[in-house]
This record gives C-alpha cells, sequence and structure tokens, in this order.
C-alpha cells in the first residue's frame, strides 16, 4: 500500500523553508561569481549514466543546494516512490492503476507482478508479435489486398499514440528503410489526412490505428476516412484485413471498428499514452527501423531504468534533472523551459517533451485533492539549434524572463559533412557560455562601444542551463535519452506530490466539443445555452454555412 506523505504541508516543512532562506543567496550571487569563487565547478557539478553526461554546472546552485533538495526529496519518499513504481505498486492513485512502463523494456527474465500476475511474459509476446509481423512486411510476404507489397506506413493517432511514433521516426530516420514511406495523421483538420494520402497508392499502404482507448474522436474519425479512401480503391470490405492493423488495449472496439483481433497489437492499462511510445505504440518505429535496432532502443530506456533506480539520489541524473527543474520553477518562478537539441533529427523532440511533461506535472492539487500553494509543471517548449538562435533567442539572452534550457548534442555527427558538426557544436557550447556570463557594460566599454549603445548591448547572463551530451545518436541513445526525462518527470511530481500519470484535464473539452458538434450540425438553429461569447460563435459558423 502507498503511504499518503504529508504533501499538504510541504511550504512549512523545515526543509521547504531552509531552500527558501538558501534562495536568497542569489540575489547577491549570479553564475559568474559561482564560477569565481569555484573555478573548478564546471567539472565537477557534472554526471554521467547509460551513456549521457550532463554539466549542470551553468544553474544557479551549489552543492549546498542540491545537498537541500535531496533532503526535501527523501521526505517526499523519492526512493520509495521509485521503488513503488518498479514494483507494480498503483502509484496512479487517481484512476487506481499502476505505473509500468518500466516494464516495456524490461529483460526477458525480470518478474514484475500487478494484480498477482508477472506482466513481463505479455510484453514479450507482444514484442514477438510485432517483430513477426514487421518481418513479413519487410520481405514482402504480407500483401495487400491486390497482392502488392507494403511501401507505405501511415500511423493514425493522437497526443501518446503519435506524438511518441512521428518523434521516434524522424530522430531514427537515419537507420530507416529508405524504399518505404511513412507517415502521420493526427490532427481532425480533414487537411492531415488529405495531405498524407494525396500522393500515395491505397493497394500499398497499411494504416496502423492507434489509440489505447480505440474511442478517441480525431483517430476514430481519422481511421473512418482511411477505411472509406481505401474501400473506394479498393472496392471491397475485404481490403480491410490486409490494411489495417490496431494498436490497442480495447479489443472490443477494435473489433467493432472491422479488425480482426489478430491484426491487433496490445497494450496494458499500466501504460499511461504519454509514456507509451516503447510498446506497441512504437509499430511504425519498429517498421522504420527493423525489430533489432527497436530492441537496441528498448536497451537503453533499461539502462536508464536501472541507474534510476540503483543511483544515490545526488548522483541519479534524472534526479538531479528533476530537482533542478523542481528548484527553478518553485523558488526562482521560472513557469518555463527551453528544450533545444542540437541536432536536426530531434526536430519533434521538444513537441513530444511537451506532452510527456505538461500533461503529466500540469496539476493544482496534490494526490490527496488539496490546492497546491505553489507552481508545479513548467511550460515545456522549443526548437533544434541552431535555428531558434536566429529567433527565439533574443528573449532568452535580454528578455526579462529567465528561461532554463536544456541543450542537447552529440559528439559525432551520423553525417559528417565538411565544418557543419563543428559549427553546431560550437554554437551549442556557445550559447550556454552566453546565457551564463553575459556581456557587461565594461567589457564593451573596452572593447569601444559606443556609450549610447552599452545598455541595448549588456547581456545580463545568469540564465541557466543544462549541457546533454551523448556520442551519437543511436536507437539506444533515443531511448536514454526519453527515459531520462520520464524519470525527471517522476521526480518532480514526487516532490510536488502530485499524480504525474492521469489527466483529467482534457475531458472538459472533450464533452463540449461533443455538445458543439451536435449543435453545428443540427438541421434546424438548435436553442443554445452557452454563455454569450460561445452562442455567438456557434451562429457565426451556421450562418456561414447556410450561404455554402
Ligand atoms: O486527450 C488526451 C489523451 O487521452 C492523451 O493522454 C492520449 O495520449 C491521447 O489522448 C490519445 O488517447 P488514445 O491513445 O486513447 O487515443
Amino acid at each position: 500500500m502507498e503511504k499518503q506523505t504529508d504533501v499538504d504541508t510541504l511550504t512549512q516543512r523545515p526543509s521547504w523553508l531552509a531552500l527558501k532562506e538558501h534562495h536568497a543567496l542569489f540575489r547577491e550571487k549570479n553564475l559568474q561569481s559561482l564560477f569565481q569563487e569555484d573555478p573548478k565547478r564546471g567539472e565537477r557539478l557534472t554526471t554521467s549514466a547509460a551513456g549521457l553526461f550532463l554539466d549542470y554546472s551553468k544553474n544557479r546552485i551549489t552543492e549546498e543546494t542540491l545537498r537541500l533538495l535531496t533532503v526535501l526529496a527523501r521526505e517526499q519518499e523519492l526512493p520509495e516512490q521509485i521503488d513503488r513504481m518498479f514494483r507494480g505498486e498503483k502509484i496512479n492513485t487517481t484512476e487506481h492503476r499502476a505505473v509500468l512502463h518500466i516494464a516495456l523494456r524490461a529483460a526477458r527474465e525480470e518478474v514484475i507482478v500487478v494484480d498477482g500476475e508477472n506482466v513481463v511474459p505479455g510484453v514479450y509476446a507482444v514484442l514477438d508479435k510485432m517483430s513477426s509481423f514487421v518481418r513479413k512486411v519487410h520481405d514482402g510476404s504480407w500483401k495487400g489486398h491486390t497482392g502488392k507489397p507494403v511501401r507505405n506506413v501511415i500511423n493514425i493517432g493522437i497526443g501518446g499514440s503519435d506524438l511518441g511514433p512521428v518523434m521516434a521516426f524522424e530522430a531514427l530516420r537515419h537507420y530507416s528503410r529508405r524504399e518505404m514511406t511513412f507517415r502521420f495523421i493526427s490532427n481532425i483538420d480533414g487537411t492531415d489526412f488529405t495531405e498524407a494520402t494525396r500522393d500515395l497508392d491505397p493497394a500499398e499502404t497499411l494504416f496502423i490505428v492507434c489509440s489505447k482507448t480505440f474511442t478517441t474522436l480525431e483517430t476514430m474519425t481519422n481511421a473512418s476516412t482511411a477505411r472509406a479512401w481505401l474501400k473506394a480503391s479498393l472496392g471491397s470490405d475485404a481490403a480491410i484485413a490486409r490494411h489495417f492493423v490496431a494498436v490497442s488495449t480495447n479489443q472490443e472496439e477494435v473489433q467493432r471498428f472491422g479488425i480482426n483481433p489478430e491484426n491487433m497489437f496490445g497494450f496494458w492499462d499500466w501504460v499511461g499514452g504519454r509514456y507509451s511510445m516503447d510498446s506497441s505504440i512504437g509499430l511504425s518505429t519498429m517498421l522504420a527501423i527493423g525489430p533489432e535496432r527497436f530492441l537496441e532502443m528498448l536497451s537503453g530506456f533499461r539502462k536508464m531504468d536501472h541507474h534510476f533506480r540503483s543511483a544515490p539520489l545526488e548522483q541519479n541524473l534524472p534526479v538531479i534533472l528533476g530537482l533542478l527543474s523542481f528548484w527553478e520553477n518553485s523558488f526562482f518562478g521560472c513557469g518555463t523551459r527551453g528544450i533545444f537539441p542540437y541536432d536536426q533529427y530531434l526536430k519533434r523532440f521538444p513537441a513530444y517533451l511537451q506532452q510527456l511533461t505538461m500533461e503529466s506535472n500540469g496539476k493544482h492539487v496534490t494526490k490527496s485533492g488539496t490546492r497546491v500553494n505553489y507552481d508545479t509543471g513548467p511550460i515545456f517548449w522549443g526548437e533544434p539549434g541552431t535555428n531558434g538562435q536566429h529567433s527565439f533567442y533574443q528573449l532568452i539572452h535580454q528578455g526579462t524572463r529567465i528561461i532554463p534550457s536544456d541543450l542537447i548534442g552529440f559528439l559525432h555527427s551520423l553525417n559528417p559533412t565538411g565544418p557543419h558538426h563543428t559549427i553546431l557544436v560550437a554554437n551549442l557550447f556557445a550559447q550556454s557560455e552566453a546565457l551564463a556570463f553575459g556581456r557587461t557594460a565594461e567589457q564593451l566599454r573596452q572593447e569601444g562601444v559606443p556609450e549610447s549603445q552599452i545598455p541595448h548591448r549588456v547581456c545580463e547572463g545568469n540564465r541557466p542551463t543544462n549541457v546533454i551530451l551523448a556520442d551519437r545518436l543511436t536507437p539506444e541513445t533515443l531511448g536514454t535519452l526519453i527515459a531520462l526525462y520520464e524519470h525527471s518527470v517522476f521526480t518532480q511530481g514526487t516532490l510536488w506530490g502530485i499524480d504525474s500519470f492521469d489527466q483529467w484535464g482534457v475531458e472538459l473539452g472533450k464533452i463540449l466539443a461533443k455538445r458543439i458538434i451536435s449543435e453545428l450540425e443540427a438541421p434546424k438553429d438548435p436553442d443554445l445555452s452557452h454563455d454569450s461569447s460561445t452562442n455567438a460563435l456557434i451562429r457565426r459558423f451556421r450562418n456561414a454555412r447556410k450561404q455554402d
């Protein structure tokens, strides 16, 4: 049984108050002075695990900060919570579910019990079924309705059933089968479907309908349109069996849609959508990179899981990342975090992290239902470097808000091209340096900058960054990187005392949208009982349609 900690008094605890008092120190100290006082901190405040290196020295912390943060983490039972998650306890208390994405990448021989059942054999049964399907598609023995092999794969899903697959496809494109086309349809906007299918031959196209619930409006509407598109071209319902597979926990709905359960790849209610890209939700990833590389990706996750479970908090990479984000968010009031991968293949990584972090920690009550009196989940956002440097970095350097950022890079490029990689990495390092130390008025004067320009050119610095480096972007590295953030999210949620694994906030909009759909579609003008703004918007749409 999970012990309910006294999270509701968090901000009155001596450990929180000690952090608050400690925070006052940073009114006098900035990153410049911290480095002057402790010139070796750049070598010491670093840590490595599972092939990832983290330099966190350019954060507004000292070793004492970390010590105080770990005191609070221990009071919040972080080590015990980690253990509870790995043991399969129902730590998602509002949904009464275990949280076992770690079981998706467990070693075959591991035993993880939920409700009296070891779930690991089930995980491998699905992985084996995926591998066997993927091999058939790759060797051409899985044929479409007209006998043609599959050349195009379209993943239909949204949220966790889209962002993980599309991010992983982009991230691992280098390893993907270039003779195949991969596309992703998520938006209910018909444009997404139309553009994804317009140049494809239905006879060579396989749809993967990905939905944990198999009831999500956007996904089911897109899947129905796909079924109609296919039938219109291939002329028969029998074609569905050869061109549609499903990934879901809901066999009944999959069957109702017309997909044979034999062509369904299952997963479990103990995997949250945003934690599912390494489950069968990753079928498109496996089709792109093959089963062996998919297993390599899982081994990357596993390495970080093992580190998270076993390393002391003080050397634990996801814990440190989580504590820093907690510190900057709850004590410095930094409400956002920038994610800047210096790697074009990671272009969808910030979008993926947005769901992972914001759906997990965007909560306003503690696990016991009390309103928090501190800020929780920061807003995550970002773009790949160096593109962002020529757009929004201005605000990070000289704006009035402090935006802590993670800069992610690789020592080796997958596409060595003349000087490109050196320039790319130099920019990453330069941004971290510039953000931390800026440029003073004195330095500018010495450089001969005219006095009138000095206020405009001063960069105050003192902007925190983490630098995360790995050797090169491989499937294994990607797995490690994702697990790093998954566990850092859990660390922060545990400190805030919130349930990082539910998402009740998304429901209201869905309920209202259903009602409004029927009001927009009603043959006669309906009686509207929304607020005056919503009523007027509905009338405006209906009037526009009447003129069509
Ligand atoms: O609406 C939010 C959400 O439930 C996410 O948590 C989830 O990843 C997404 O919708 C898709 O859900 P499903 O996989 O059930 O279609």
